[in-house]
Protein backbone atom coordinates (compact mmCIF):
# COMPACT_ATOMS: atom_id res chain seq x y z
CA UNK A 1 0.00 0.00 0.00
CA UNK A 2 1.60 3.12 -0.68
CA UNK A 3 2.39 5.37 2.23
CA UNK A 4 0.29 8.53 1.29
CA UNK A 5 -3.11 5.76 1.38
CA UNK A 6 -1.45 3.76 4.27
CA UNK A 7 -1.92 7.17 6.71
CA UNK A 8 -5.34 7.68 4.88
CA UNK A 9 -6.28 4.58 6.00
CA UNK A 10 -4.81 5.32 10.01
CA UNK A 11 -6.67 6.19 12.55
CA UNK A 12 -6.01 6.53 16.51
CA UNK A 13 -8.42 7.86 18.43
CA UNK A 14 -7.60 10.98 20.69
CA UNK A 15 -5.95 13.30 18.41
CA UNK A 16 -6.62 16.63 19.73
CA UNK A 17 -8.05 18.75 17.65
CA UNK A 18 -5.25 21.23 17.42
CA UNK A 19 -2.86 18.80 16.69
CA UNK A 20 -5.08 17.83 13.60
CA UNK A 21 -5.54 20.99 12.47
CA UNK A 22 -1.57 21.73 12.85
CA UNK A 23 -0.94 18.63 10.97
CA UNK A 24 -3.52 19.19 8.18
CA UNK A 25 -1.86 22.94 7.83
CA UNK A 26 1.33 21.17 7.01
CA UNK A 27 2.67 20.41 3.43
CA UNK A 28 3.07 17.27 1.83
CA UNK A 29 6.11 15.09 3.40
CA UNK A 30 9.11 15.37 1.29
CA UNK A 31 11.73 13.48 3.14
CA UNK A 32 15.38 14.08 1.75
CA UNK A 33 16.25 10.56 2.44
CA UNK A 34 15.37 7.26 0.17
CA UNK A 35 12.58 5.42 0.81
CA UNK A 36 12.58 1.67 0.29
CA UNK A 37 9.67 -0.54 -1.22
CA UNK A 38 10.77 -4.18 -1.35
CA UNK A 39 14.46 -4.90 -2.08
CA UNK A 40 14.44 -1.98 -4.58
CA UNK A 41 15.06 1.85 -3.87
CA UNK A 42 12.13 3.76 -4.92
CA UNK A 43 11.59 7.66 -4.19
CA UNK A 44 9.14 8.66 -1.75
CA UNK A 45 5.37 8.76 -2.85
CA UNK A 46 3.86 11.11 -3.69
CA UNK A 47 1.61 12.09 -0.94
CA UNK A 48 0.07 15.41 -1.79
CA UNK A 49 -2.90 14.04 -1.35
CA UNK A 50 -2.18 12.93 2.39
CA UNK A 51 -3.05 16.67 3.63
CA UNK A 52 -6.07 17.07 1.62
CA UNK A 53 -7.56 13.56 3.18
CA UNK A 54 -6.65 14.76 6.58
CA UNK A 55 -8.65 18.14 6.19
CA UNK A 56 -11.32 16.13 5.31
CA UNK A 57 -10.93 13.48 8.26
CA UNK A 58 -10.49 16.73 10.62
CA UNK A 59 -14.00 18.20 8.83
CA UNK A 60 -16.05 14.99 10.05
CA UNK A 61 -14.07 14.97 13.28
CA UNK A 62 -16.14 17.75 13.86
CA UNK A 63 -19.23 16.61 13.72
CA UNK A 64 -18.76 13.53 15.99
CA UNK A 65 -16.92 10.64 14.33
CA UNK A 66 -13.66 8.87 15.87
CA UNK A 67 -10.08 10.25 16.21
CA UNK A 68 -8.64 10.07 12.75
CA UNK A 69 -4.52 10.57 12.77
CA UNK A 70 -2.14 7.88 14.41
CA UNK A 71 0.75 9.89 13.79
CA UNK A 72 1.31 13.66 14.72
CA UNK A 73 4.44 13.49 12.58
CA UNK A 74 4.65 12.88 8.84
CA UNK A 75 7.59 10.97 8.69
CA UNK A 76 7.72 7.13 7.88
CA UNK A 77 7.55 5.01 10.37
CA UNK A 78 11.12 3.92 11.83
CA UNK A 79 12.66 1.04 13.49
CA UNK A 80 16.19 0.60 14.48
CA UNK A 81 17.63 -2.38 16.36
CA UNK A 82 20.68 -1.50 18.07
CA UNK A 83 22.65 -4.52 18.62
CA UNK A 84 25.30 -3.47 20.68
CA UNK A 85 28.68 -4.62 21.72
CA UNK A 86 27.36 -8.49 20.84
CA UNK A 87 27.88 -11.38 18.25
CA UNK A 88 30.08 -13.15 16.24
CA UNK A 89 30.69 -13.97 12.54
CA UNK A 90 28.29 -16.78 12.86
CA UNK A 91 25.79 -15.55 15.27
CA UNK A 92 25.60 -12.37 12.99
CA UNK A 93 25.13 -14.93 9.89
CA UNK A 94 22.39 -16.75 11.35
CA UNK A 95 20.94 -13.03 12.66
CA UNK A 96 20.71 -11.55 8.97
CA UNK A 97 19.70 -14.73 7.78
CA UNK A 98 16.38 -14.19 10.10
CA UNK A 99 16.35 -10.92 9.00
CA UNK A 100 16.37 -11.72 5.73
CA UNK A 101 13.52 -13.96 5.82
CA UNK A 102 10.94 -11.90 7.53
CA UNK A 103 8.15 -10.06 5.33
CA UNK A 104 8.83 -6.07 6.49
CA UNK A 105 5.60 -3.99 5.99
CA UNK A 106 5.93 -1.36 3.39
CA UNK A 107 5.19 1.74 5.76
CA UNK A 108 8.33 1.13 7.81
CA UNK A 109 11.78 2.16 7.16
CA UNK A 110 14.45 -0.49 9.13
CA UNK A 111 18.07 0.01 9.85
CA UNK A 112 20.49 -2.39 12.11
CA UNK A 113 23.17 -1.35 13.69
CA UNK A 114 25.82 -4.16 14.43
CA UNK A 115 29.34 -3.17 15.99
CA UNK A 116 31.65 -2.11 13.61
CA UNK A 117 33.97 -5.43 13.02
CA UNK A 118 31.16 -6.84 11.43
CA UNK A 119 29.51 -3.89 9.72
CA UNK A 120 31.22 -5.24 5.94
CA UNK A 121 29.89 -8.61 6.56
CA UNK A 122 26.18 -7.50 7.12
CA UNK A 123 26.61 -5.23 4.33
CA UNK A 124 27.11 -7.82 2.30
CA UNK A 125 24.69 -10.28 3.25
CA UNK A 126 21.37 -8.35 4.22
CA UNK A 127 18.54 -7.29 2.33
CA UNK A 128 18.88 -3.61 0.77
CA UNK A 129 15.33 -3.44 2.46
CA UNK A 130 17.65 -2.88 5.98
CA UNK A 131 20.12 -0.35 6.01
CA UNK A 132 22.96 -0.29 8.21
CA UNK A 133 23.97 2.15 11.31
CA UNK A 134 26.90 2.61 13.07
CA UNK A 135 26.70 2.95 17.02
CA UNK A 136 29.50 5.64 16.87
CA UNK A 137 31.67 8.09 14.92
CA UNK A 138 34.59 10.52 15.53
CA UNK A 139 33.56 14.44 16.20
CA UNK A 140 35.77 15.10 12.86
CA UNK A 141 37.91 14.56 9.98
CA UNK A 142 39.48 11.18 10.95
CA UNK A 143 43.36 10.83 11.32
CA UNK A 144 45.72 10.32 13.74
CA UNK A 145 42.66 9.41 15.90
CA UNK A 146 43.76 6.11 17.59
CA UNK A 147 41.34 3.30 18.12
CA UNK A 148 38.40 5.98 16.32
CA UNK A 149 36.03 5.18 12.85
CA UNK A 150 35.16 8.48 11.38
CA UNK A 151 31.87 9.36 9.22
CA UNK A 152 33.85 9.86 6.13
CA UNK A 153 34.80 5.77 6.17
CA UNK A 154 31.21 4.69 7.53
CA UNK A 155 29.75 6.23 4.30
CA UNK A 156 32.72 4.90 2.51
CA UNK A 157 32.07 1.47 3.50
CA UNK A 158 27.95 2.14 2.63
CA UNK A 159 26.71 3.02 6.17
CA UNK A 160 24.11 5.33 5.89
CA UNK A 161 22.96 6.05 9.45
CA UNK A 162 24.91 6.85 12.87
CA UNK A 163 23.20 6.35 16.18
CA UNK A 164 24.77 9.31 18.40
CA UNK A 165 24.25 10.34 22.43
CA UNK A 166 23.20 6.79 23.12
CA UNK A 167 22.89 6.56 27.38
CA UNK A 168 25.81 4.34 27.12
CA UNK A 169 27.70 6.52 25.49
CA UNK A 170 26.79 9.51 27.59
CA UNK A 171 26.78 7.54 31.03
CA UNK A 172 29.51 4.56 30.90
CA UNK A 173 31.45 6.59 28.25
CA UNK A 174 31.25 10.21 29.13
CA UNK A 175 30.38 11.64 26.56
CA UNK A 176 29.09 15.29 26.86
CA UNK A 177 26.11 16.90 25.39
CA UNK A 178 28.66 19.32 23.49
CA UNK A 179 30.74 16.42 21.97
CA UNK A 180 27.46 14.86 20.91
CA UNK A 181 25.65 17.71 19.15
CA UNK A 182 29.71 18.05 17.30
CA UNK A 183 29.62 14.40 16.04
CA UNK A 184 26.12 14.15 15.22
CA UNK A 185 26.84 17.56 12.85
CA UNK A 186 29.61 16.37 11.51
CA UNK A 187 28.19 12.87 10.38
CA UNK A 188 25.36 14.66 8.69
CA UNK A 189 28.04 16.78 6.90
CA UNK A 190 28.97 13.32 5.42
CA UNK A 191 25.99 12.56 4.64
CA UNK A 192 24.79 9.88 7.12
CA UNK A 193 21.78 10.28 8.86
CA UNK A 194 21.76 10.61 12.62
CA UNK A 195 19.75 9.08 15.14
CA UNK A 196 20.09 11.62 18.13
CA UNK A 197 19.30 9.62 21.39
CA UNK A 198 18.29 11.49 24.10
CA UNK A 199 16.32 10.13 27.49
CA UNK A 200 16.50 10.73 31.30
CA UNK A 201 18.01 8.83 33.75
CA UNK A 202 15.58 7.41 36.98
CA UNK A 203 16.86 10.12 39.81
CA UNK A 204 15.70 12.83 37.10
CA UNK A 205 12.83 11.47 35.98
CA UNK A 206 11.53 11.07 39.83
CA UNK A 207 12.91 14.57 40.37
CA UNK A 208 10.71 15.77 37.98
CA UNK A 209 13.36 16.67 35.26
CA UNK A 210 12.40 14.48 32.46
CA UNK A 211 11.90 17.55 30.41
CA UNK A 212 14.87 19.46 31.86
CA UNK A 213 17.24 16.98 30.93
CA UNK A 214 15.43 15.85 27.40
CA UNK A 215 15.20 19.69 26.13
CA UNK A 216 19.01 20.22 27.07
CA UNK A 217 20.29 17.52 25.25
CA UNK A 218 18.01 19.10 22.21
CA UNK A 219 19.26 22.02 22.54
CA UNK A 220 23.05 20.64 22.20
CA UNK A 221 21.82 19.22 18.81
CA UNK A 222 20.56 22.18 18.10
CA UNK A 223 22.99 24.32 18.57
CA UNK A 224 25.75 21.80 16.46
CA UNK A 225 23.71 21.19 13.75
CA UNK A 226 21.40 24.24 13.29
CA UNK A 227 17.89 24.12 11.52
CA UNK A 228 18.40 20.85 8.97
CA UNK A 229 16.96 18.19 11.03
CA UNK A 230 16.32 16.14 7.41
CA UNK A 231 18.24 13.82 8.30
CA UNK A 232 17.98 13.26 12.09
CA UNK A 233 15.59 10.87 13.69
CA UNK A 234 15.25 11.62 17.60
CA UNK A 235 15.32 8.68 19.36
CA UNK A 236 13.80 9.61 23.54
CA UNK A 237 15.34 6.61 25.62
CA UNK A 238 14.87 6.82 29.17
CA UNK A 239 18.12 5.06 30.73
CA UNK A 240 16.14 3.72 33.28
CA UNK A 241 14.22 1.70 30.55
CA UNK A 242 17.54 0.57 28.92
CA UNK A 243 17.69 -3.09 29.01
CA UNK A 244 16.26 -3.35 32.33
CA UNK A 245 12.85 -5.34 31.28
CA UNK A 246 10.80 -1.88 32.44
CA UNK A 247 9.04 -0.44 29.54
CA UNK A 248 7.81 3.03 29.81
CA UNK A 249 3.99 3.19 29.61
CA UNK A 250 2.67 4.07 26.37
CA UNK A 251 1.02 7.23 28.18
CA UNK A 252 4.91 7.89 29.98
CA UNK A 253 6.27 8.01 26.78
CA UNK A 254 3.70 9.55 24.74
CA UNK A 255 4.15 12.53 27.06
CA UNK A 256 7.62 12.89 26.33
CA UNK A 257 7.42 12.56 22.91
CA UNK A 258 5.20 15.16 22.08
CA UNK A 259 7.02 17.78 24.76
CA UNK A 260 9.89 16.74 22.22
CA UNK A 261 7.73 17.66 19.44
CA UNK A 262 6.50 21.14 20.79
CA UNK A 263 10.36 21.50 21.75
CA UNK A 264 11.05 20.85 18.34
CA UNK A 265 8.41 23.24 17.04
CA UNK A 266 9.57 26.26 19.04
CA UNK A 267 12.80 25.97 18.94
CA UNK A 268 13.25 24.70 15.92
CA UNK A 269 10.40 25.23 13.36
CA UNK A 270 7.00 23.79 12.93
CA UNK A 271 8.15 22.10 9.65
CA UNK A 272 10.94 20.11 12.32
CA UNK A 273 8.48 19.31 14.43
CA UNK A 274 5.76 18.08 11.76
CA UNK A 275 8.52 15.82 9.92
CA UNK A 276 11.12 14.45 12.45
CA UNK A 277 10.25 10.83 13.53
CA UNK A 278 10.28 10.92 17.32
CA UNK A 279 10.91 7.14 17.78
CA UNK A 280 10.56 5.38 21.60
CA UNK A 281 13.49 2.98 23.21
CA UNK A 282 13.75 0.86 26.19
CA UNK A 283 12.53 -2.95 26.41
CA UNK A 284 11.22 -2.59 23.42
CA UNK A 285 9.91 -6.39 22.35
CA UNK A 286 7.63 -8.10 20.33
CA UNK A 287 4.62 -8.51 22.88
CA UNK A 288 4.63 -4.39 23.75
CA UNK A 289 5.82 -2.76 20.50
CA UNK A 290 2.00 -2.73 19.22
CA UNK A 291 0.48 -0.78 22.06
CA UNK A 292 3.34 2.05 22.09
CA UNK A 293 2.85 2.43 18.30
CA UNK A 294 -0.60 3.89 18.58
CA UNK A 295 0.55 6.44 20.44
CA UNK A 296 -0.35 9.51 18.39
CA UNK A 297 3.69 10.91 18.52
CA UNK A 298 5.59 7.57 18.63
CA UNK A 299 7.23 6.77 14.77
CA UNK A 300 8.66 3.68 15.75
CA UNK A 301 11.69 2.37 17.67
CA UNK A 302 14.96 1.87 19.00
CA UNK A 303 15.46 -1.44 20.22
CA UNK A 304 18.46 -3.18 21.68
CA UNK A 305 17.89 -6.84 23.37
CA UNK A 306 15.19 -7.91 21.25
CA UNK A 307 16.95 -7.02 17.90
CA UNK A 308 18.87 -9.58 18.20
CA UNK A 309 15.81 -11.84 17.31
CA UNK A 310 15.59 -11.54 13.44
CA UNK A 311 11.27 -12.55 14.30
CA UNK A 312 11.05 -10.79 17.09
CA UNK A 313 12.46 -7.70 15.49
CA UNK A 314 10.18 -8.31 12.40
CA UNK A 315 6.84 -8.10 14.88
CA UNK A 316 8.54 -4.88 16.08
CA UNK A 317 8.97 -3.59 12.88
CA UNK A 318 5.70 -4.16 11.71
CA UNK A 319 4.39 -2.79 14.65
CA UNK A 320 3.36 -0.26 11.96
CA UNK A 321 0.39 -1.87 11.61
CA UNK A 322 -0.52 -0.64 14.85
CA UNK A 323 -0.93 2.45 13.18
CA UNK A 324 -3.30 1.04 10.41
CA UNK A 325 -6.51 0.63 12.58
CA UNK A 326 -9.79 1.62 10.87
CA UNK A 327 -11.18 4.86 11.88
P1 LIG B 1 16.84 -2.33 25.08
O1 LIG B 1 17.89 -1.23 24.57
O2 LIG B 1 15.80 -2.50 24.01
O3 LIG B 1 17.66 -3.58 25.31
O4 LIG B 1 16.25 -1.80 26.35
C1 LIG B 1 17.44 -0.11 23.88
C2 LIG B 1 18.62 0.72 23.44
O5 LIG B 1 19.62 0.78 24.16
O6 LIG B 1 18.57 1.33 22.36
Amino acid sequence: MALAACRAAHSVAGASPSSLAAAAAKPSSSLARPQFAGLRRADVANESSFGAVLSQRLQSAGTGSRGVVSMAGTGKFFVGGNWKCNGTTESIKKLVDELNSVMLEEGVEVVVSPPYLYISQVLGSLSNRIEVAAQNSWVGKGGAFTGEISAEQLADAGVKWVIQGHSERRHVIGETDAMIGKKSAYALSQGLGVIACVGEKLEDREANRTTDVVFEQLQAYADAVGSDWSNIVVAYEPVWAIGTGKVASPQQAQEVHAAIRQWLKEKVSDDVSSKTRIIYGGSVNGANSAELATQEDIDGFLVGGASLKGAEFGVICNAVTAKKVAA
